[in-house]
């Protein structure tokens, strides 16, 4: 087996196990079962449909070293997260923990923050570090203050999606996976997101863009980026997911017959 095909094959098997990557600290100096002539640090980071390199890589403000607690105000939002839970099954809380966590660090999730969850709720980190790889949602390194996913499932790409895709990338000199050099922006090409019949669409942050078109999609980015006020929902001027004409039937108040009233002067007394 030649050199490079067994650099593929191992790279590609990391990028599968996700569980085993985040624990991996492996440098382009390290010696592992042989494997020291892998260049890991040519390991591309992201892809486009990923929230990037499986494995752990120690930086700055990121490291087994670092620390990391929560804030009292989101201690408080924890107690009231962890009502909901029988005790014993206090790791339920995962996701609502780590998405706190990853909003106080600013968009993304350090090792010491998921080290802190892990022992608030009492689970073997590894669980914690399997989840934070496992869903896309979770960022494991800095990303843009603005994280824009462009919806390119088949409802959205055959109304402009990747000609919206395109224009971002070359408008904020970014691509798929990767954050602008002055870190406003994070991009990603993502599949559906629900809003089909306001196709094309993007997400930006917590909010929803529809009925884009490539103007539309810089214009409401450059809003963001200037702090500008920006409409959220359809672009085009259409009312939520009513129909451009407008709405056209249920004009007028229903002429009944009505739905019978189930409360009986029984069930008020009672209640
Ligand atoms: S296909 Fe884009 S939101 Fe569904």
């Amino acid at each position: 087996m030649s050199l490079s095909h067994l650099y593929k094959q191992t790279s590609s098997l990391l990028r599968g196990f996700k569980g085993i990557g985040i624990l991996s600290k492996l440098r382009a100096s390290d010696s592992v079962s042989g494997l020291s002539v892998l260049n890991w640090n040519k390991i591309p980071p992201r892809n486009s449909f990923s929230t990037g390199s499986l494995s752990h890589v120690d930086r700055e403000g990121n490291t087994a070293e670092t620390t990391f607690d929560f804030t009292d105000e989101n201690y408080e939002k924890i107690e009231n997260i962890l009502k909901k839970y029988p005790r014993n099954y206090k790791s339920s809380a995962v996701i609502a923990l780590l998405d706190l966590a990853q909003r106080q660090c600013g968009g993304w999730i350090p090792l010491a923050a998921m080290n802190q969850v892990a022992k608030i709720l009492e689970m073997p980190p590894i669980r914690v570090y399997e989840v934070v790889t496992f869903y896309s949602m979770f960022y494991r390194e800095p990303i843009g203050k603005f994280n824009v996913q462009v919806c390119c499932t088949t409802p959205c790409m055959i109304r402009g999606a990747y000609d919206i895709l395109r224009a971002i990338e070359s408008k904020f000199n970014l691509e798929p996976g990767g954050n602008s050099p002055d870190m406003m922006f994070h991009l990603e090409e993502v599949e559906c997101l629900g809003a089909c019949v306001n196709a094309p669409m993007m997400q930006v942050n917590d909010e929803y863009y529809e009925d884009l078109t490539v103007e539309s999609a810089i214009r409401v980015l450059e809003n963001l980026r200037d702090n500008k006020v920006v409409k959220v929902g359809p672009q085009n001027g259409r009312h939520q997911c009513v129909g451009i004409q407008g709405k056209t039937t249920l004009l007028s108040e229903p002429s009944g017959p009505y739905c019978r009233s189930l409360e009986t002067e029984e069930t008020k007394r009672a209640s």
